[in-house]
């Protein structure tokens, strides 16, 4: 959102198409919504979109699982029954956006702080469809800080740890505290060549609660807005 505010100052009409590309990007993945289905649903403005979306299909669902607050109170906003993951079991359908995405459907996710549930309802899920518009499409993922969620006591030796692991320059997300009570370290200055590897070796940082890399269980699909919308 703040990058979208920035750039509608600077460029007023490419702001506005990147607005409409995450709508159409959003109204796509209703292609993959069947009868009766509990939806997985992410977090963000491109999700909004498409929680609006589905607020226009609410008869044809049993129910959504939320992965934040903010989308909660969205999908409540339209009558949607918001569901607990432990009671519904394994999902069929999960839908989140994303700060980048490779071409091999690697993703960079936790812009918004809502990484940790979205990690979780994406490895819950049988298909994993990835909304973005065209700006999120990079060839190697890292310009876009990778957002890790630390439990607070551990902030600092985390960031000492990512540091010494990556090179890269971990920056505390000052007056953010995530759904879960954690707080997030953004990592700078990355050029992340095997995201796999590098998810695995920060998720085993003590203090971790989870990594913005959505490496080994990535998007299954990606929809890009635009017109038509495109598929990776
Ligand atoms: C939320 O924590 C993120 O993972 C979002 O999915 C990501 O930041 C994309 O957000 P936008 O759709 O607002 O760009």
């Amino acid at each position: 959102m703040r990058a979208v505010a920035a750039l509608q100052s600077r460029f007023p009409e490419r702001a506005i198409a990147m607005t409409e590309a995450k709508r159409l990007a959003a109204e796509k993945a209703l292609d993959y919504l069947e009868d009766d289905m509990i939806v997985g649903v992410g977090t963000g403005s491109t999700v909004a979109y498409f929680i609006d979306a589905l607020g226009r299909e609410k008869h044809r669902i049993a129910g959504a699982v939320s992965s934040s607050e903010q989308s909660t109170a969205r999908l409540k906003s339209h009558g949607i029954d918001v569901l607990e993951l432990n009671a519904t079991g394994p999902l069929a359908l999960y839908v989140d956006g994303a700060d980048e995405c490779d071409p091999h459907k690697c993703l960079i996710k936790g812009g918004g702080a809502a990484l940790t549930r979205e990690k979780i309802i994406a490895e819950a899920s049988e298909t994993f469809v990835c909304i973005i518009d065209p700006s999120k499409q990079v060839d190697v993922l890292g310009r876009f800080p990778l957002p890790v969620e630390v439990v607070p006591m551990a902030r600092s030796l985390v960031a000492r740890e990512i540091l010494k692991a990556t090179g890269g320059q971990p920056v505390w997300r000052d007056g953010v505290t995530t759904d879960n009570g954690n707080w997030i370290l953004d990592i700078h200055g990355l050029s992340i060549s095997d995201p796999v590897a590098m998810e695995r070796e920060l998720n085993q940082l003590p203090g971790v609660v989870s990594v913005g890399l959505f490496a080994r269980r990535r998007a299954d699909v990606v929809i890009v807005g635009g017109e038509p919308p495109t598929l990776l």
